[in-house]
């Protein structure tokens, strides 16, 4: 007999607010890792100098960080939305429940990263979507692609390995039908490799930035090498990291 497990999505807001400290230290000791999964967000629809953006949920401001770094002098302004307390004071917390601080219609893009698989009803983020946007502005949603070998690495060893483990709502966005009120810019499934110096500094990044508690270094490389693809060059390491993002424009 087959038996298959119920789907179990633990309360993200808790689980964030406990793990997010050590997301967030990951993040600020490899500032540039997640580089080119930052840059993606922008590869069919780019940046204009002077826009607005809402990054939603923002963790400490790490997109906001990025485009300092590759814009300066022109940085876009950044509203960073969190959902958690976790990830320091960078952020305003916000919830997707109730409007967000931010004047209607004033945004050119909102941004939603690497988030949307922990929350099932997409619905409210929506709404707040639209009520943020300047008509003709951006939503960029970018996220885990279900099938993919990032999928297998979360809901299995992560799963396994992090305090209140890692099940999520991961979504076809080729089969998504966009709401009425936005047209689709582009959907695609788009590579991009987060950077190390070396395997060990890739696997501290990766034990903090997904709270692993209960595996060797050793067994997280295997994972990572097995799930997703590990290549060691000359100039550093690179995990092999893609993700599907989805760019609509509202009417
Ligand atoms: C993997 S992090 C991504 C953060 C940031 N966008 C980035 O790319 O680093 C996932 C984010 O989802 C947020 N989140 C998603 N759903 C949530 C929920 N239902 N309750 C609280 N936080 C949630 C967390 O606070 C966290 O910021």
């Amino acid at each position: 007999m087959n038996i298959t497990a119920p789907l179990v999505v633990h309360e993200y807001g808790e689980i964030f607010d406990q793990r997010g400290s050590l997301y967030h230290d990951a993040m600020l000791s490899c500032p540039t890792a997640r580089d080119a999964e930052f840059s993606s967000l922008f590869a069919k629809a780019p940046l204009k100098v002077g826009e607005c953006l809402v990054d939603v949920p923002s963790g400490g401001g790490y997109l906001e960080a990025f485009l300092k770094r590759k814009m300066p002098g022109t940085t876009p302004s950044v509203h960073n939305f969190e959902l958690t307390s976790g990830f320091g004071a960078k952020s305003t917390v916000v919830s997707l429940n109730s409007p967000w601080p931010i004047a209607a219609k004033s945004a050119d893009r909102v941004v939603c990263l690497a988030a949307v698989h922990h929350i099932q009803d997409l619905s409210p983020l929506y709404s707040n979507v639209e009520s943020a946007l300047k008509s003709g502005g951006v939503f960029h949603l970018a996220d885990v692609a279900p099938g993919s070998g990032v999928q297998a690495f979360l809901e299995t060893f992560v799963d396994r390995h992090t305090p209140g483990g890692h099940r999520g709502f991961y979504r076809d966005f080729f089969a998504q039908v966009v709401p009425p009120r936005f047209d689709l810019i582009d959907v695609s499934r788009r590579a991009c490799p987060w950077t190390f110096e070396s395997v060990d500094q890739m696997l501290s990044f990766c034990a903090g930035l997904f709270g692993l508690q209960t595996c060797s270094k050793a067994e997280l490389e295997v994972a990572l090498r097995d799930c997703i693809g590990v290549n060691v060059h000359s100039s550093g390491v690179s995990l092999s990291w893609e993700l599907a993002y989805l760019d609509m424009q509202l009417k």
